[in-house]
């Protein structure tokens, strides 16, 4: 039986990854070294403080930068991509997701969102995405960022449904193993073979029907 269906924000609802990768390639670029769109992949689904260890440790340059210095650098890319997101609207948000959403809704089912991001508030106001959701989980009510449970116990919790109810759609493998740590199955969207161990596999949501999704997964 599945009650409530929780959705990562950044690659599942929006594509924001090209905006994630333009604030970063803009950081390497400064610092002296270039951040190809293949290591690029490699930051999908990780938190912001770990995704800069990833792209410094890719121009063989953390050791050089103390603390206080990556706080600065951290908070010069999420300056940038703010200024990015601060101009989506709705039509970024990826096709076939609203009428996925919509149909959940007329069907009872919980919608929340399990999203590392800090600034998943901003995202749901421009898309105008926002209104659909029973919770709002984002980066900044959890401590321990995925493959931490954390962030879907506390979606499953904030809509009163068990988390054997409860199905994960992400496109990142630290958010499938989140998932599968939470006791919930999931659905691995896009076409990375990192998603494997998920449940089952979507291309995106064009033409995918709450039915399709119970025949997958009961
Ligand atoms: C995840 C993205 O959703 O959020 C990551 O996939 C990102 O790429 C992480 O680093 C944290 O986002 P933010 O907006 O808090 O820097
Ligand atoms: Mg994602």
């Amino acid at each position: 039986m599945i009650s409530a269906c929780l959705f990562d924000l950044d690659g599942v609802l929006v594509d924001t990854a090209v905006y994630h990768y333009k604030a970063w390639r803009r950081l390497a670029a400064e610092l002296g070294f270039e951040f190809t769109e293949e290591h690029n992949e490699a930051l999908k689904g990780v938190s912001r403080m770990a995704s800069l260890d990833i792209l410094l440790d890719t121009g063989g340059v953390r050791e050089r930068y103390s603390a206080g210095e990556k706080e600065e650098m951290a908070a010069r890319k999420n300056g940038w991509y703010v200024e990015y997101i601060s101009r989506m609207t709705a039509s970024e948000i990826l096709p076939g997701v609203t009428s996925f959403l919509d149909e959940l809704k007329t069907k009872g089912i919980k919608i929340a969102l399990g999203s590392a991001s800090k600034n998943a508030g901003l995202i749901l106001e421009n898309t105008g995405l926002g209104g659909y959701f029973d919770a709002v989980v984002d980066g900044s009510m959890v401590s321990e960022a995925k493959p931490d449970p954390q962030v879907f116990l506390l979606g499953a919790e904030l809509t009163g449904t068990p988390p054997a109810q409860c199905v994960v759609f992400e496109d990142a493998e630290a958010g499938i193993e989140a998932a599968r740590r939470a006791g919930m199955r999931s659905v691995g969207v896009g076409g990375s073979p990192t998603l494997r161990k998920a449940d089952t596999l979507i291309p995106g949501f064009v033409g995918f029907t709450f039915e399709d999704l119970t025949k997958r997964i009961d």
